[in-house]
């Protein structure tokens, strides 16, 4: 049984006072009341270590958005998995559709990037997705297949995360139908079973992400191999964010 994994995706928001306050009262919740799934929140950089006080002794984890290849060296304004880790981060999210839009990333770099994160302890929480155009055209599965089968890493731990992102349902509103969600997300965990054999490839959870918020979450987590969500703009009002969490099934 692969327990469900609600993620906050913060992206580049929130200041200390208002940062401290959600995290602090998700971690307050999951205190008080036993969730039933994982919850994981991913604050911008400089919210990390004061996150990390906020949720301590909750079952909150914490990851980061991104990280470097390298453990450390000349690379401003970069962050290593090591300093994620430092922080007390035990997930990291890579080669999300805005840092391979913004930044370029390769699905080689986000490779090398999930082997930085299983170096340093974490766990690599890897996107893919495909974009408007590439739906229409009728390519999403192969666009999918080929970020899949380049982007993860070689050997793949059971725990590694793999979350579905249509870029064209980020931020905008619009969901995936069930029907399209469960038919990427069976691709997703055959070619799972194919890289890395039917233990690991069943245990790795396959998160769907794009306008999740609680009106549509019961019906999308409830998908089958959809393994929780991957929340950005719900993630940042504490009373959407634990609901898509009691949502689950
Ligand atoms: P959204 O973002 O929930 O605001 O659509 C999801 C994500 O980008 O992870």
């Amino acid at each position: 049984m692969r327990r469900k994994l609600i993620a906050g995706n913060w992206k580049m928001n929130g200041l200390r006072a208002g940062g401290t306050a959600l995290a602090g009262g998700l971690a307050e919740k999951a205190n008080a009341e036993t969730p039933i799934c994982d919850f994981l929140v991913c604050p911008p950089a400089h919210l990390l270590i004061p996150v990390a006080d906020a949720i301590s002794g909750s079952p909150v984890a914490l990851g980061g958005q991104d990280c470097h290849v390298n453990a450390s060296g000349a690379h401003t304004g970069d962050l290593s998995a090591e300093m994620l880790a430092d922080t007390g981060c035990s997930f990291v999210v890579l080669g999300h559709s805005e840092r391979r839009a913004d930044h370029g990333e390769s699905n080689a770099l986000v490779r090398t990037k999930s082997a930085a994160a299983e170096r340093a302890g974490l766990t690599a929480i890897i996107c893919v997705g495909e974009t408007a155009e590439e739906r229409k055209a009728g390519r999403a599965l192969e666009v999918i297949e080929k970020q899949i089968r380049e982007s993860l890493p070689e050997s793949a731990e059971a725990s590694l995360v793999v979350a579905y992102e249509p870029v064209w349902a980020i931020g905008t509103g619009l969901t995936a139908t069930p029907g399209d969600v469960a038919e990427v997300h069976a691709q997703i965990r055959k070619l799972l079973i194919e890289l890395f054999g039917n233990d690991t490839g069943n245990a790795i959870r396959i998160l769907y992400g794009g306008s999740v918020k609680p009106a549509n979450a019961a019906e999308l987590m409830a998908v089958e191999n959809v393994d929780g969500a991957l929340v950005g703009g719900a993630s940042l009002k504490l009373d959407d964010f634990w609901a898509i969490g009691r949502s689950c099934p």
